[in-house]
């Protein structure tokens, strides 16, 4: 199946959000490494406190599990990965804006001072913003960024909002200054819809395509531009309402005689969630692409994951996703 993701390709910057689990981090790696094959260069980013703790994305990039550095990691000439740590980029905004570059390596070594930048609200989500936009600002040559497409995985989808609602208070609180100017120029990336874009990912489950629109509706009134939805793990196959119900009875009449039963309730289940995403799409003030990945049956190591998912994100079209709700197959 031939991939069909250009339009998740077209911007500078796509966070990828979503509910705990749903698939954020694979789905990370997977569009990291096509938007590589098609000849971008590429930077894909995680966040955590702690420079040093386990990247599972970075374990499916590469089979490698953690960084030794906070430099972007070459996995290949078109693809490296990194670490958001918002106290490498509360150093380097620090040392950027304070003259002594000692004083700002004396600042954030303070465990005091430390504790206090820390607790500040905002300055965590200051440190993660500063440190992509250096990424995003540099070149390779003048005028010729070194990362062409920069994604980023997402923690939770509480987690994309404490960053996309940050900087109007922040603006408040600093209405001029280097502050300032961090949070315009972000504000000039995240809510260009040419910029970047976010897309949520959920699975074929009612609760997190509940959460899929509130994370909508956030993203909205934070002015982020939303990119897509993709339904990971969505089975091939649909069935009808009635094809269910008589499948169902057929269970309930042969109990314990025949297998299917779990995957008919799969089944089941994706139909509803499917057909609540397709009512909430309705109701959205714009057009929001829709995108699948189909679910792999074998366990398989997380690497091996993303290789077998390779080539098949697909696009679903209105009809397709008509399909799914309730009429007939
Ligand atoms: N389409 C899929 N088919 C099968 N397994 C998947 C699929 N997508 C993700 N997984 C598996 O589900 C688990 C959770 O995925 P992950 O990307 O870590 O989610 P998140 O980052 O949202 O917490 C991982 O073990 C991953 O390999
Ligand atoms: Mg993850």
């Amino acid at each position: 199946m031939a991939t069909q993701i250009e339009d998740l390709l077209k911007r500078r910057i796509l966070m990828v959000s979503g509910k705990g689990g749903v698939g954020k981090t694979t789905l990370t790696a997977l569009i990291a490494r096509e938007a590589a094959d098609a000849g971008k260069r590429v930077l894909a980013l995680d966040i955590d406190k702690e420079l040093d703790a386990p990247s599972a994305l970075l374990e499916m990039l590469c089979g490698k599990r953690q960084f030794t550095s906070d430099e972007p990691y070459e996995i290949s000439s078109h693809l490296h990965c990194a670490r958001l740590s918002p106290r490498v980029g509360q150093h380097d905004f620090l040392r950027d804006h304070i003259p002594v570059g000692m004083l700002a390596s004396a600042a954030t070594r303070s465990t005091q001072l430390n504790r206090f930048l820390m607790a500040a609200p905002g300055f965590q989500e200051t440190g993660i913003i500063y440190r992509l936009l250096k990424f995003l600002r540099r070149e390779i040559a003048k005028g010729k960024p070194s990362y062409e497409f920069i994604l980023v995985d997402l923690p939770a989808t509480g987690h994309a909002l404490a960053l996309t609602s940050l900087p109007q208070p922040l603006l408040t609180v600093f209405p001029s200054g280097p502050i300032e100017r961090t949070i315009r120029e972000s504000q000039g990336y995240f809510n260009d819809p040419e910029q970047t874009g976010c897309l949520i990912v959920t699975l074929p489950e009612p609760l997190p395509v509940n959460e899929t629109f509130e994370l909508a509706a956030g993203l909205r009134r934070d002015k982020v531009p939303i990119a897509g939805i993709l339904v990971n793990r969505l089975p091939e196959e649909h069935l009808s309402r009635g094809e269910i119900s008589e499948l169902s009875q057929f269970f309930k009449e042969h109990p314990g005689e025949v297998i299917g039963e779990w995957s008919l309730s799969r089944l089941s289940r994706a139909g509803q969630a499917m057909e609540l995403l397709v009512e909430k799409l309705a109701q959205q003030p714009e057009d929001v692409p829709v995108y699948r990945v189909p679910a792999l049956l074998e366990r398989m190591e997380v690497k091996e994951s993303v290789d077998a998912l390779m080539g098949q994100v697909e696009h679903l079209s209105a009809s397709a996703l008509a399909e799914w709700t309730g009429g007939e197959a």
